[in-house]
């Protein structure tokens, strides 16, 4: 949420062009307004738009804004409107801000500030370290000082990246629970991933929680929490983001739909789980958010059936908010793709200050927050996911818990190499699906039905229609309509039923009947000897048959693909829906 990108260019070579392509590849982070700032001749300059890069490029273009020192920023506003007067750099007169967090004391400082004469043009609580900065200035504090003295000040979280009018050579830089690192190469930058720098180093540097980066023509210098100077460990940078354009698809979601096979057979060949992973293990406890909690939820299915290893899956969110009681052998498993999901990220300390001492991460993003600090990690070999919808990753994810519960259950793990070419089957020829998003593109709202650990799957297929289609959308357990859901429907509603043929069938099949009595459209995704046995009136979706266990790794294909054709039905934006960011850094 919010993207920073600093560049500090050689031999005067202007440094705008790059700040536009940095902030391209940090739009994934917010996308409400955006901007830049340069220091040239002893001012600093700005220019922000609302919305998307394009309107800042086209007024760069008619600009002629120029400088080698800069820092962008891309906004997912928290405070204050996205407007763009409340976009980023944030400036005063000897001072330009780009920040990602929230100043949780924003209120105070602005009271201080105002009582000393400071005057606020935004609604922003950034405003408030840009103003306490000139502040200190004014009273005579160097830079250095004036930085140091904020830091001490403020509560929250950060990534600031700051200009300064007496240091037209530099960029000051610092974090605070909030991902912020420095990039070595052609150009030295200060970036809120590897990608935003990628192109101009080839090595990086990852700020550690309070720590601080001087960053000149000279050099770099770092600092910690104590304002020590510090030395961090540096990186080499993979570039991999050349992997990551749109190729020939309209979207990078249906790029990544596609890839989909790619990902899971990569996902296998690379992680063989080591048998000793659960010696000593005696409960499992999973935490994520959103669609990588959704993968932890069909996790505890599996864990419980075959590693017969009691499973709790918390949303990371809340879970910090309770007291929880971790008894000796307890494995924390953390889900995430990006590796920096705030609420995760700090839901995992939270278990480690409780006393867990064996953390595992299955992450897709290399060298991440949550990848950095767990003490063991699996990597989804998804690649690059930009599309704001997960979708390779949450199967990648899958496959990975998939390999994790089955490693003592040869049968099931050969099935498992046979999800990619089902896979494939689903994405070769998936017209029907478009057809019933004709339907759906309609609806106000609809609702998800699965049993088992396809329940999982059903809030994951309502969760992917909600946010890129901005229909409302519910699962529930197929069970569970019936005390009280089942009051929802009505023609209007179409129902989206996940029935394969396995032991729930007929189960699921009465819940069907008890639906089609109120007079629901009622959508079902089936297979082959399955669907003879569904009623007559019901829209089906013929699946390919599959192990039932490994069901939950097929069947989110077409409901994803069900959400793009409907979004896109719906003219919405389906890589950068509404409201959302692709990572969500803040609380
Ligand atoms: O990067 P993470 O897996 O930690 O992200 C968690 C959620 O924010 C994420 O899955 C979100 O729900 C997706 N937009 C869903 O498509």
């Amino acid at each position: 949420m919010c993207g920073i990108i600093g560049i500090v260019g050689r031999d005067e070579e202007d440094v705008v062009v790059d700040l536009i392509n940095g902030l391209e590849r940090l739009e994934y982070r917010g996308y409400d307004s955006c901007g830049v700032a340069v220091v040239t001749g002893g001012s600093i300059l700005r220019a922000r738009a609302v919305g998307r890069l394009q309107n800042l490029k086209a007024k760069l273009d008619d600009s002629g804004l120029s400088g080698c020192v800069g820092i962008g920023h891309t906004r997912w506003a928290t405070h204050g409107k996205a407007t763009e007067n409340n976009a980023h750099p944030i400036m005063t007169r000897d001072v330009a801000v780009v920040h990602n967090g929230i100043i949780e004391n924003h209120k105070e400082l602005r009271f201080d500030l105002q009582n000393d004469g400071y005057i606020f043009e935004t609604d922003t609580d950034t405003e408030v370290a840009a103003l306490f900065l000139q502040r200190e200035m004014d009273r005579g504090a160097s830079h250095r000082d004036a930085f140091r003295r904020l830091l001490k000040n403020i509560d929250g979280s950060y990534a600031f990246g700051v200009l300064f009018n007496a240091l037209p050579n530099a960029i000051v830089a610092a974090r605070h629970r909030s991902p912020l690192a420095v990039g070595l190469g052609r150009m030295t930058c200060v970036g809120s991933d590897a990608a935003s720098m990628s192109g101009m180093c080839d090595k990086i540097i990852y700020l550690e929680d309070g720590d601080q980066a001087e960053i000149s023509t000279n050099g770099v210098s770092f600092f910690d929490k104590n304002f020590q100077h510090v030395e961090r460990k540096v990186h080499k940078m993979s570039d991999n983001w050349a992997d990551s354009d749109k190729g020939k698809y309209p979207h990078y979601m249906l790029k990544e739909m596609m890839e989909q096979p790619n990902a899971i057979r990569k996902t296998i060949l690379h992680n063989q789980m080591d048998h000793h992973i659960l010696d000593g293990v005696s409960r499992i406890l999973i935490l994520a958010c959103g669609t990588s909690y959704h993968a932890g939820m069909v996790a505890r299915y599996w864990f419980e059936k075959f590693l017969k290893i009691p499973t709790n899956v918390e949303m990371a969110s809340e879970y910090r908010y309770r007291s929880p009681i971790i008894e000796d052998g307890v494995m924390a498993i953390i889900v995430t793709q990006s590796g920096e999901t705030i609420d995760t990220l700090e839901a995992m300390e939270h278990v480690r200050r409780n006393g867990c001492s064996r953390v595992a991460a299955i992450a897709n993003v290399k060298n991440s927050a949550i990848s950095r600090s767990a003490d063991f990690v699996f990597y989804t070999e998804a690649g690059i996911e930009v599309g704001v919808a997960s979708t390779k990753a949450f199967t990648a994810q899958l496959t990975i818990l998939a390999e994790m519960a089955f490693h003592q259950h040869e049968f099931l793990l050969r099935e498992l190499q046979n999800i990619p070419t089902l896979c494939e089957e689903i994405l070769l020829s998936h017209d029907r699906l478009k057809e019933i998003a004709e339907n759906i593109q309609k609806a106000n709202s609809v609702v998800f039905l699965g049993r088992g650990a396809l329940y999982p799957i059903a809030l994951e297929g309502a969760l992917k229609l909600k946010e890129i289609s901005y229909i409302h959308a519910e699962g529930f357990a197929s069970g569970e309509m019936k005390h009280g859901p089942i009051a929802l429907v009505d023609d209007s509603v179409p129902v989206v039923c996940l029935c394969p043929h396995d032991e729930l069938f007929d189960k699921n099949v009465s819940n069907i009947q008890e639906a089609l009595a109120r007079g629901s459209n009622i959508i079902v995704l089936s297979d082959s000897s399955g669907s003879p046995l569904l009623p007559a009136e019901v829209t089906k979706i013929i699946l390919p048959r599959v192990q039932s266990e490994l069901a939950p790794i097929l069947y989110p294909v077409p409901l994803q693909l069900l959400a793009y054709y409907v979004a896109l039905l719906r003219g919405a934006d389906v890589d950068k829906p509404r409201n959302l960011a692709k990572s969500v850094t803040v609380e």
